[in-house]
């Protein structure tokens, strides 16, 4: 191999602050997705030299107990890829109930990942259990606090994002926010790393996040649209057949679903028949939820998703299979390297 061809390579590679500090092979981590990222989906990630984050979610010790478990037996042999192993919880829920936290902890995860709350309740013990802090934000006036937090990584959440996250009112989106926060970092934390997330689902998307600024990205629907996720296979499929039109913010599933979300956050999902048939009078449907519900509800029984929701990101558009995570991985790191290399 000639000297220019080698040093081509080596350029190649997307080395980051952030895949340095957590022993990654990509700046990738999968997102912690309740009931979506399960110890499979977490193991493939880190496996595939990605931050695999069990999607503790709400904080039942009995769900992340299990899949949490999954993925370090998955990983047993591969001392490399376990140390790539984390979880995140929803940070408000944490409140009531902080028992799967605590479990986890015992496990020492190499990072845990806290949204949508305060997190600085949780600092103490994140750090004393040997974990680094990840912080999911919405709002540039999110990032002091999760500083004051200790947070070794602040994640930047657009509004494009699939599942819970910021409202029309007090969100942002991933291409103003992540220039914003990177500056910020560099005035007040420049130690602080920074990871997308909102919208990346190729190369195109990971090769971007790194230009805006920041250290990574951190992934949902893309992944969760794989074949080791959790998620239902007609969930997956819809989401196949459905293009970046198609996704809405609303609270009209939180409500089905007897989710408490405090504001301002509400959900991203597939617009399908029964949201279009909510969305227009959401107040009503808070007053008077059963006959919804009971549609919703068996909707779910019936794997029936033009009742049910398929959690997914405007990105929702850019997916159009469900291969393995390592697949996910390999295409979209590949794509930003030939693009960065350009
Ligand atoms: C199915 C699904 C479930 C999610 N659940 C959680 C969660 O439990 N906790 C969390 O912090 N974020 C959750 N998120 C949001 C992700 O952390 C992340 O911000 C988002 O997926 C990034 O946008 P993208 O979907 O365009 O990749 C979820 C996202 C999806 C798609």
């Amino acid at each position: 191999m000639n000297n220019g061809r080698f040093k081509r390579i080596v350029r190649l590679t997307m080395i980051t602050k952030f895949s340095n500090q957590f022993h990654l092979i990509h700046p990738i981590a999968l997102a912690p997705m309740a009931l979506s990222s399960g110890g499979a989906l977490a193991a493939a990630c880190a496996k595939a030299g990605a931050l695999g984050l069990v999607g503790g979610g709400y904080g039942d010790l009995a769900w992340t107990h299990r899949e949490y478990t999954l993925a370090t037996q998955l990983l047993k042999n591969d001392a490399a890829s376990h140390a790539r192993l984390g979880c995140g919880f929803i940070t408000w829920k944490l409140d009531e109930n902080a028992e799967a936290l605590d479990w986890v902890l015992t496990q020492k995860p190499c990072a845990i990942m806290l949204s949508f709350g305060d997190p600085r309740p949780y600092a103490t013990s994140v750090a004393e259990s040997g974990a680094k802090l990840i912080c999911q934000v919405q709002r540039l006036e999110q990032v002091a606090q999760a500083i004051e937090a200790g947070a070794s990584v602040i994640v930047a959440q657009g509004g494009e994002a699939g599942g819970h996250g910021a409202n029309a009112l007090e969100g942002r989106s991933t291409f103003t926010m992540v220039p914003e926060i990177a500056d910020y970092l560099a005035a007040h934390s420049p130690n602080t790393l920074l990871l997308a997330a909102g919208g990346v689902a190729d190369g195109r998307g990971l090769a971007a996040a790194l230009m805006l600024g920041a250290d990574g990205v951190l992934i949902g629907s893309r992944l969760w649209a794989t074949t080791e996720s959790l998620a239902a296979q007609g969930a997956k499929t819809q989401a196949t057949q459905t293009n970046g039109d198609g996704t809405a913010r609303s609270q009209v599933f939180d409500i089905l679903r007897r989710k408490n979300w405090p504001a301002p956050y509400d959900f991203r999902a597939i617009r399908n028949d029964l949201h279009r048939a909510l969305e227009g009078n959401v107040a009503e449907l808070k007053d008077n939820p059963d006959e919804a519900r009971a549609s919703y509800d068996a909707g779910v029984k019936a794997g029936d998703f033009s009742r049910a929701h398929a959690t997914v990101g405007e990105v929702v558009g850019l997916i159009t299979d469900v291969p393995s995570a390592a697949d996910v991985i390999a295409r979209m790191t590949q794509q930003a390297q030939g693009l960065l290399a350009n």
